[in-house]
């Protein structure tokens, strides 16, 4: 169902789960494209004359308050961006949450207080998340959910709360799930996936799904050293998950009898230190030398990276291939954006996934309209990919709504 489905909205309370995850300086959001793509499902509630509620989360608290988590710096942005007043109630389901709604008008915009202030957010049993979903939901006349960025969080706000009230999927969650679907389902060939970023052990399960789908899988970013081990390359310093490289030989095994081509970098930018103004030089990605880190891709994978892109029609990337918030290792990034951005302009359908790589690439100068898509779900998007079945998107298909709603 959609928010039209939901019939005439003037005058009712919309809880609207977002996703509003943004990094933060302090006080200062470093990237807020999560808060713009939020922004039209709240602008356009609003406009419908009901009375928005949203709810969303920041970062990983322990399910108490504290300060540098507060979603407050988020309610001003919001503000700005919609372009009208955003009420900030200072606690989630508590008595100043209760207040704020009960004094919103019609077309009235109220962030609650950071979800995971509450432990029920996060419970792992449905029972530990009952009562604080329950009281989210009294808070609500019907629910829609846009937090593209955690539908595959089993949590009180993305899930629980759908199964008490009448909900809808938000036109964020639809649109991105309009896209990844065309990646899964007949993507137009070559198609092509760049994974980066620290850790392999994340993208395991995506990297076995996508031996059945993707045509090339070109691997760079600091999850590249344990393709480099698993190959019988030194590594010297640079960051390896030991545990994870009989898994990985056995993907490279499969990938060459599956016939996806694997392509990893030929020279690394090594470093002595991890930081911006270590010594560091290029060298061949099999001649790392004992001292050094590799912390990003080097001008000659660069090259090879766009000639295995250049006639690609899909391409799907997440992670960035280098530490590219140190400049002397941005290159390798920037250089994948580039490609991208080129490969767009000619027709093909690029997808960035996650809030790293798209803060990456707006970081380095990009514009989010020379790619396809900018997805705001990293783990989501993944997990979509790998075939998972997403709590968020599939308790949104069930029309039901539990007798234990609360009156509100
Ligand atoms: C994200 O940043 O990927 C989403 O906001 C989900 O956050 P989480 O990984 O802390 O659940």
């Amino acid at each position: 169902k959609t928010i039209a489905d939901l019939g005439d909205l003037r005058g009712k309370r919309v809880l609207v789960r977002s996703d509003l995850n943004v990094p933060l300086d302090g006080q200062s959001i470093t990237d807020d494209g999560r808060i713009r793509a939020s922004a039209p499902t709240i602008t356009m509630l609003s406009q419908m004359g009901a009375r928005v509620v949203v709810c969303a989360h920041l970062g990983r608290p322990k399910g108490e308050p504290e300060a540098k988590y507060s979603l407050a710096p988020v309610a001003r942005r919001l503000s700005e961006i919609v372009n009208t007043p955003v009420a900030f109630a200072e606690d989630t389901v508590g008595p100043a949450a209760e207040v704020a709604v009960a004094a919103l008008e019609d077309g009235d915009v109220l962030l609650l207080e950071n979800l995971r202030f509450n432990k029920g957010e996060t419970g792992k049993t449905d029972a530990e998340r009952a009562e604080f979903a329950g009281r989210l939901a009294a808070l609500a006349d019907v629910f829609v959910s846009d937090g593209f960025g955690v539908v595959h969080r089993e949590q009180a706000s993305v899930y629980d709360v759908a199964k008490l009230l009448p909900h809808a999927t938000g036109g964020l969650v639809e649109s991105e799930v309009n896209v990844l679907r065309r990646l899964t389902a007949e993507p137009e060939r070559p198609y092509a996936v760049v994974l980066g970023g620290a850790k392999v052990s994340d993208k395991l399960g995506v990297i076995g799904n996508l031996l059945g789908t993707a045509d090339r899988l070109l691997v760079g970013g600091g999850m590249v050293f344990t393709f480099l081990a698993a190959q019988g390359h030194e590594v010297g310093t640079s960051l390896l998950e030991a545990d994870q490289v009989d898994t990985v030989k056995g993907y490279l095994e499969r990938a060459e009898k599956e016939g996806v081509e694997i392509v990893l970098p030929v020279d690394v930018v090594a470093a002595d230190s991890f930081s911006a103004d270590a010594a560091h030089d290029v060298v061949a990605a099999d001649a790392i030398p004992a001292d050094r880190m590799g912390l990003d891709i080097g001008p000659r994978s660069n090259e090879l990276f766009a000639e295995k892109l250049a006639d690609c029609r899909t391409v799907f990337w997440n992670g960035p291939m280098g530490a590219f918030e140190m400049e002397p290792f941005a290159e390798g990034t920037r250089a994948l954006a580039k490609t991208l951005a080129d490969i767009t302009a000619g027709g093909a359908l690029t997808v960035v996934g996650g809030g790293d790589s798209a803060a990456a690439v707006r970081q380095l100068g990009f514009d989010d309209s020379q790619f396809g898509h900018i997805s705001t779900g990293g783990g989501a998007s993944l997990e979509y990919l790998e075939g998972k079945e997403l709590p968020g998107l599939t308790v949104l298909d069930s029309d039901e709504v539990s007798d234990e709603v609360s009156d509100g």
